[in-house]
């Protein structure tokens, strides 16, 4: 039978941070590539919630009449102003908002939405870096007329219109961002990692655009919602007709699994303590166990820096909390290093700094792995070594 060879049970199977042909299942990569947060799957083991839809349900376009977001659920939205609510971390009553297919969708969305098909030029769009390595490939991907990417914030020193991205806390590097270039440009605030375990909320955002996902809130990845909060009706009017042009609105089966996610999650909030960590508290001591473990391991290598975070009252856990960022921003010591290739020596695969608009010396290296994962990561790190001078000599002459 034609492609038969294929059909063994693990081909094809999607990596789990294993690449298959390279020491299957014994010595594996280790893909910290990427940010998928299966980290808080323990917690969602827990939950015996099922969302069951029955065939006849959810089967129009449609949500709701005179509503500028008509694909949006009732109940998604009521669940996302609950937990802006609980958490104190964005206003979100009296604002407009808009449901997307995951953030990635809604920061193209409001790319259309700031800018006029009348202008004569491309609107410029920066980010401070090191910035999140995908705006610079969505931005670029479909060469639109509207906008261009211009990389760089601190470097940009063009007149006329621009978009500034201002990502806080920021991927991949954990810090707290404002915005650079203060030239009364629009601003899109990505909120994606705001929230209180992985950073203390010490503040009310109310920012024009601020955008959300459920994959870095709650760990979903999967179920591709993310939310937007608008000020301006009109900015949010066409960031819904750049949905519907694109996907003829989201996924109601996702809206639902998300509402019903998000309201777990508030109703533990309201709930008095039990004996078991409400979603936050435990996420957070999960986070800041790997970022004690991180820095002794990058400590005791002695090849790498890591950041440091102040720590600051957290309005939601009402004490001083420190930041235990998604991703930690592996800076060499040497310059001259390569991080990632040094990390993939020992089977570690890493986001090379120059894809974040920095250079080889950095890598951002995903904290939101399984634990398993995690565990050999820290092995493996032990084990990095320079380079030997000869070898990097030799090297050079094979090049
Ligand atoms: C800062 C930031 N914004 C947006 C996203 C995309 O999120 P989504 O899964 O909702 O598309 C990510 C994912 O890593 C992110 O790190």
């Amino acid at each position: 039978m034609c492609g038969a060879e294929n059909t063994t049970p693990l081909a094809g199977r999607p990596s789990d941070g294993l690449t298959p042909g390279l020491g299957l299942y014994s010595d594996p990569i280790i893909n910290l590539d990427h940010g998928d947060p299966t980290i808080f799957k323990p917690y969602w083991m827990r939950s015996r919630d099922q969302l069951v839809v029955s065939g006849s349900e959810l089967m129009s376009y449609f949500s709701r009449g005179g509503h500028p977001c008509w694909f949006m659920e009732p109940d998604f939205e009521k669940s996302v102003k609950r937990l802006h609510g609980l958490v104190g971390n964005a206003v979100s009553e009296g604002r407009y908002l808009v449901v997307g297919t995951g953030s990635s969708q809604l920061y193209l969305a409001s790319l259309y939405a700031l800018c006029s098909p009348d202008q004569p030029h491309p609107v410029s769009v920066v980010c401070a870096a090191p910035y999140y390595s995908s705006y610079a490939e969505a931005t670029t991907f479909l060469k639109s007329s509207l906008f261009k990417w211009e990389g760089d914030a601190n470097a940009f020193d063009k007149d006329g219109p621009y978009i500034e991205l201002v990502t806080s806390p920021n991927n991949p590097d954990g810090t707290t961002r404002n915005p650079v270039v203060d030239r009364g440009g629009n601003l899109i605030h990505d909120l994606a990692y705001y929230w209180p375990h992985y950073t203390p909320i010490t503040y009310c955002a109310d920012h024009d655009i601020m955008l959300f996902t459920l994959s870095k809130c709650t760990g979903h990845a999967g179920t591709r919602i993310g939310w937007a909060i608008v000020k301006n009706e009109q900015v949010a009017g066409r960031m819904v007709k750049y949905l519907e042009l694109s996907s003829i609105g989201v996924s109601k089966e996702s809206q639902l699994r998300a509402a019903r996610i998000l309201g777990a999650v508030c109703n533990e909030i309201e709930a008095p303590p039990g004996p078991n960590l409400k979603f936050f508290d435990f996420a957070k001591l999960l986070l800041s166990e790997r970022w004690g473990k991180l820095r002794q391991a990058v400590k005791r290598s002695g090849l790498f820096t890591v950041s440091e975070f102040p720590l600051a009252y957290c309005l939601f856990f009402r004490e001083y909390t420190g930041s235990h960022p998604g991703f930690v921003w592996m800076t060499c010591k040497d310059k001259n290093l390569d991080c990632s290739g040094l990390l993939r020596e020992q089977r570690i695969l890493t986001r090379d700094g120059r894809r974040f608009g920095s250079d080889a010396s950095c890598s951002r290296v995903s904290m939101m792995s399984k634990d398993e994962e995690f565990d050999v990561f820290l092995e493996r790190l032990a084990k990095v070594k320079p380079p030997e001078k000869s070898n990097a000599c030799n090297g050079l002459l094979q090049l």
